[in-house]
Parts: C-alpha cells; sequence; structure tokens
C-alpha cells in the first residue's frame, strides 16, 4: 500500500502563527493525505495556570481559548482531509495540563471532563493518544510521540528518545527540526528520527528569552508492501514552503 503522509507539532493554540498554519492547512487540501499526525502541544493549555489562581469555576470551561481553537482546527483538518486516517497526539501542554490541574483541584470534575470534552475528536473521528502512552506504531517500523527529551541541539531530543525507546520516531516537543539515524549492519536495523518543528507565533510566547525554534513541519510517501518510508522536514520561510515539487505560500 502507497500512503501518503502529512504531520505537524506544537500550534500551542492560542500562541499559534495563523500564516503558517494557513500554509500547512493549504499544503494539506492539495497534497490529500492519506495519514494526518498532530503531533502534540496544539493546544497551550496556558489558562489553566491561570485558573489555577482565578476563580475554579472557570476550569471546566471547554471555551478556554486554547481548547476552542484546537477544536475548530481539528474540524477543520477533517473537512480539508474527509477520508485520511487523522490521530492527534497529546503533548506535556493539551490534555496533560488540565488533567494534572482537575487532578489536583477539582477530582470531582475529574470523570466527567475528558479530552473528548474539550477536543471534539471522537466525532470527527481523529484517534487520540495520550502524553503518557508509549510511542504508537504508525507505519513500518516508525513510531509517533510527542516526544519526552529535550536537547539544546537540533536532532538532539529525537536522538535520546530513540535510545530510550529503541524505535524509529517522529516527535515534537523540542520546537526544533532535526534527523537522527543509526544502521546496526549486523541486524540490519536502520533508524530514523525527525523532529519536526512547531507553527506556532514566536513573538507571542514569552516564557523563555532562548527560542532556537524552527517553523515548519513533515511529509512523506509510505510503501508498506516494501516496509520502506521517505520522509522529509520542510522548514516554512516567509511563509512559503515546497511539498512535493509544488510551491505554496499564505
Ligand atoms: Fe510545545
Ligand atoms: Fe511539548
Amino acid at each position: 500500500m502507497d500512503i501518503k503522509y502529512l504531520a505537524c507539532s506544537d500550534l500551542q493554540f492560542p500562541l499559534h502563527d495563523q500564516r503558517a498554519l494557513d500554509l500547512w492547512l493549504k499544503v494539506l487540501k492539495k497534497f490529500k493525505p492519506d495519514y494526518v499526525d498532530l503531533v502534540g502541544d496544539l493546544d497551550d493549555s496556558d489558562s489553566v495556570s491561570r485558573w489555577a489562581e482565578g476563580t475554579p469555576d472557570a476550569l471546566i470551561s471547554v471555551n478556554a481559548a486554547g481548547a476552542k481553537d484546537t477544536r475548530e482546527f481539528l474540524k477543520t483538518v477533517r473537512q480539508y482531509a474527509p477520508d485520511a486516517d487523522i490521530h492527534l497526539f497529546d503533548g506535556n501542554h493539551g490534555w496533560t495540563r488540565h488533567e494534572q490541574y482537575l487532578a489536583k483541584n477539582a477530582p470531582q470534575y475529574r470523570e466527567q471532563i475528558t479530552p473528548n470534552t474539550l477536543y471534539g475528536h471522537e466525532d470527527l473521528d481523529v484517534k487520540f493518544h495520550y502524553y503518557q502512552d508509549l510511542p504508537f506504531n504508525r507505519f513500518n517500523d516508525m513510531y509517533i510521540h510527542h516526544g519526552n527529551a529535550v536537547s539544546k541541539h537540533s536532532g538532539g531530543s529525537v536522538q535520546s528518545d530513540m535510545e530510550s525507546w529503541g524505535v524509529s520516531l517522529i516527535r515534537g516537543h523540542s520546537h526544533r527540526m532535526g534527523t537522527y539515524f543509526k544502521t546496526y549492519e549486523l541486524t540490519g536495523t536502520e533508524l530514523e528520527g525527525y523532529e519536526i518543528g512547531h507553527l506556532m507565533d514566536v513573538k507571542k510566547c514569552d516564557y523563555t528569552n532562548v527560542r532556537n525554534w524552527q517553523q515548519g513541519f513533515l511529509y512523506g510517501h509510505v510503501d508498506t508492501d516494501a516496509g520502506v518510508h521517505f520522509l522529509k522536514l520542510v522548514k516554512i520561510k516567509n511563509y512559503t514552503c515546497y511539498v512535493n515539487g509544488v510551491r505554496y505560500e499564505t
């Protein structure tokens, strides 16, 4: 089977870069991937920290900016890719943060509020993966997870997680773009790793002053019969990118 693959990560709604996001959506519409992966930190869930200091009632709002934007984004992704197999991987932001807050401050609501309450993915047939889950085997020997490790070096974060899990991996979390490859000749093992950048507006992010980050995403072609895949990182420059030889701009 031949599969066209498209992924993005770390939109951090409402700290997203709308123009970069529109660019990725243009690619989605035209490239028509069979598999779409949203690799985590879609919802920045920064409001949770505000809720922690503010009114407890606000915590059950499904209209917190990050959750609402994520919900609307998922609808758009489904609309542009009606037949695609779409997976949403939670990050350390997103549901993880909401859940931690609920567990600590309002455990009585924990059973009523689920990831689907906030993101509405079930009706859209978008599959959800918890951040605490092990990486998910998506195709061939390739696994997907938002990512645990953070290295300050491009490619270092995915290398570290690949060493932890011993598999090929696509991940986000570092907000950097990078690759890591490892070949074991005697066992015939070839591991491939990708950290796929972010789509946020760096200017809206004031929680660090070292933003060694790259805006971009990943696409590729997967041949499941031969067990091989051809994946490519796409760096966005001036809201322009190339996918499959086609120029996109917003
Ligand atoms: Fe992130
Ligand atoms: Fe993250």
